[in-house]
């Protein structure tokens, strides 16, 4: 039997994110609710559904309502019991001793991938008493604000992305050559893509995977993604999550970009679990 649920939805902020309230995901939810659910992700790009306290086994669960599950890169940081769902934590080190923070500087994930995730989810299961806030860029909202020149400019343009771009500021975790070999090598997805279900048009960058752009000259390329990065990462694009136990927050990497902070006491730890959903080739 389907519980009923008295389920309200509210707007984070004016053009990214929305609040679930009232739903509990350890239950059987209903269609009408799930294609709720799924529209409110479509149309605000950030759900963040309050107050849910999963296992790994009912947070897999719990994000097919939204679409199949995507196997993650590096297996690493894989769940011993539900291997599927990744973990996200402070406590973990580079082979040199510095801490790794996973996720800091703006990117999309896993945009090295053929067809990446549509999706990324993350749960809370042990929070910082403050901080740690996962920042995004509405990329459709960056693309929407661009002179009408650069917008003809960039459209048309396609970018090569590579696991790890030597242009990076931010170093991966290095990949055991079993995962290396499972990743292409190289793939070119359109500079500027068009999502599959609202057919709104997004700038589709990442600055820790873009090698360079098709035909034209490193140096041309690289101004060009700065500026564009430069121009997405202003405060108006911008929705800053900030954490509350119990969060379940799942983003549209097809337009968005994300970062997380390391501005808090790395006494304290940060764990969440990390899971993603199936998305198509980009066009
Ligand atoms: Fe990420």
């Amino acid at each position: 039997m389907t519980a009923a649920m008295d389920c309200t939805l509210t707007k984070l902020s004016e053009h990214t994110g929305i609040e679930v309230r009232g739903v509990d995901l350890t239950r059987p939810v209903d269609a009408a609710i799930r294609s709720r659910l799924n529209r409110a992700f479509s149309e605000h790009s950030v759900l963040v559904v309050r107050d849910q306290h999963l296992s790994p086994h009912q947070l897999l669960d719990a994000v097919r309502l939204f679409g199949e599950i995507f196997p993650q890169q590096d297996k690493k940081f894989s769940l011993p019991e539900c291997p599927l769902i990744h973990y996200v934590s402070n406590q973990d080190r580079y082979p040199d001793g510095t801490r790794y923070i996973p996720g800091a500087g703006y990117h999309t994930d896993h945009s090295n991938a053929a067809a990446p995730p549509k999706a990324t989810v993350l749960h809370a299961v042990n929070l910082p008493d403050r901080g740690g806030d996962t920042q995004y860029v509405n990329m459709h909202r960056a693309y929407e604000n661009l002179p009408a020149s650069m917008q003809l400019r960039i459209d048309g343009l396609r970018a090569m992305h590579v696991y790890q771009s030597r242009h990076s500021t931010r170093k991966l975790m290095a990949l055991s050559e079993e995962n290396r070999q499972a990743i292409p090598d190289a793939v070119l997805h359109p500079l500027v893509r068009t999502h599959p279900e609202t057919g709104r048009k997004a700038i589709y960058l990442n600055p820790i995977r873009i090698e360079g752009i098709e035909g034209m000259a490193e140096s041309d390329a690289l101004a060009l993604l700065d500026e564009l990065l430069e121009h997405a990462r202003q405060p108006q694009h911008e929705y800053r999550h900030r954490w509350l136990p119990g969060d379940l927050v799942m983003w549209d990497n097809r337009c968005l970009l994300h970062k997380a902070n390391g501005d808090y006491d790395m006494k304290q730890v940060r764990y969440l679990y990390r899971i993603m959903l199936k998305g198509d080739v980009p066009a």
